[in-house]
């Protein structure tokens, strides 16, 4: 694991977007496998930037979600699908049909999923961290060896999630849809993203402890390209 720590979130969106840019720059078909939340957003914004000041074009990149939230549909205000659209394929060139998410409830459209990326290799998946350690919303206990399944969210992922819909939790979908642990670690490189203090127990367990499934993103540790970009509150528990 290659890790950097930046003073706060800008420097760290701003890292990661000469990680990313690194990566579309090189090869004009990139396939980007893609986050929501907050943190990336500042990401996102830096890569809208240079899409629109230096022309760099994601016209032959494919991109591929992480997660969705199963139940609501896909232009509900808070799916991933309209986050996406909104905070990153609004403002850059990627078609339309290049873009996918995950999208259902059942054991079919986690299949669909995968053959969707079967001829493809993710070139860059950007990964956020769950103050509890997930990774897409591969929940503490998550087998190593899932690929795209259906989740039942912790009680500590949808109280985080609340603030999404208006701080109710009961507005806060119960399952969701999301990449397996060994679909995202077939990606090529990984460039996880945290900040906050509200993510340094995870970061901590991510980086220090051997890997279990207690923090899923311990995981990445048997990866053999990653890049972790934390700002200094993110980064405070860590040992070294
Ligand atoms: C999002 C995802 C989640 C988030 C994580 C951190 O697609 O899969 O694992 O990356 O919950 O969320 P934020 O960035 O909102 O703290």
């Amino acid at each position: 694991m290659e890790i950097f720590v930046c003073k706060d979130y800008d420097a760290v969106s701003e890292k990661a977007f000469e990680v990313m840019k690194d990566i579309v720059a090189n090869k004009a078909d990139a396939v980007l496998g893609l986050a929501t939340g907050s943190t990336p957003i500042g990401l996102y914004q830096n890569m809208i930037k240079d899409h629109k000041e230096n022309g760099t074009s994601y016209a032959k990149c494919q991109s591929f979600n992480l997660d969705e939230y199963v139940g609501l549909p896909r232009d509900h205000r808070e799916s991933y699908y309209t986050f996406m659209h909104t905070n990153l394929f609004s403002g850059i060139d990627i078609k339309e049909e290049n873009v996918h998410l995950p999208y259902g409830d059942t054991k079919a459209d986690c299949e669909a999923y995968e053959k969707a990326m079967e001829h493809v290799h993710v070139d860059v998946q950007v990964l956020g961290i769950g103050a509890n350690g997930h990774i897409g919303f591969n929940e503490p206990g998550t087998s190593f060896d899932e690929e795209t399944h259906i989740v039942t969210l912790t009680e500590k992922t949808r109280q985080d999630n609340a603030r999404f819909f208006e701080g109710d939790i009961n507005q806060v979908p119960t399952h969701a849809i999301t990449m397996g642990i060994a679909t995202i670690m077939k990606a090529k490189k990984i460039l996880l993203i945290a900040t906050g203090a509200n993510k340094a127990d995870a970061v901590a367990a991510m980086i220090d402890q051997a890997p279990s499934t207690d923090c899923p993103a311990s995981v990445l540790q048997n990866h053999k390209d990653v890049v972790v970009i934390l700002d200094e509150e993110a980064a405070a528990k860590l040992n070294r």
